[in-house]
């Protein structure tokens, strides 16, 4: 099973950026032990700070990977585009948030993503990728 986990906006800093809220740890370092947890899932990993470069990301991964794993941050509450990409394409999609986004600002509160999205994972930390791994080998991953 192939799946591309796609950041967006800010991820890059994960670690340096308001750890209170988002953790200590980067991202790559985690990426390398989800990768050796799950053997048999080969992970493309991508994060871009732009919104085309994120649709195109999606609309690539369309025909290339199995399911997609999206952490879109800010655009989450914010982009149509986005949204859009996701309902334009056929790979299925899991939202995850590292923060619960309904405990929150209000703002956060809305999500104009997760309705394109088999389903939505907030609030655990780096572990709420690993549970959107969990739910795809559960859900699909017999089909592999
Ligand atoms: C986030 C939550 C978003 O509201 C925020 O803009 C982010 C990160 C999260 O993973 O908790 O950048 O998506």
């Amino acid at each position: 099973m192939k799946l591309l986990i796609l950041n967006g906006p800010n991820l890059n800093l994960l670690g340096l950026r308001e750890p209170s809220v988002y953790g200590n740890r980067s991202f790559e370092s985690y990426l390398e032990e989800i990768t050796q947890v799950f053997p048999v899932v080969e992970f493309v990993y991508a994060q871009s700070n732009v919104e085309g470069e994120l649709i195109n990301l999606l609309h690539e991964a369309n025909s290339n990977v199995d399911g997609i794993i999206l952490n879109a941050a800010g655009y989450t509450h914010t982009s149509v585009a986005i949204a859009d990409a996701i309902a334009a394409i056929k790979t299925p999609v899991i939202e995850v948030h590292l923060s619960n986004i309904y405990a929150r600002e209000e703002f956060r509160h809305t999500t104009l993503t997760a309705k394109h999205c088999i389903g939505l994972i907030s609030g655990f930390g780096l572990l709420s990728y690993q549970l959107a791994v969990e739910a795809f080998i559960e859900k699909f991953g017999k089909s592999y």
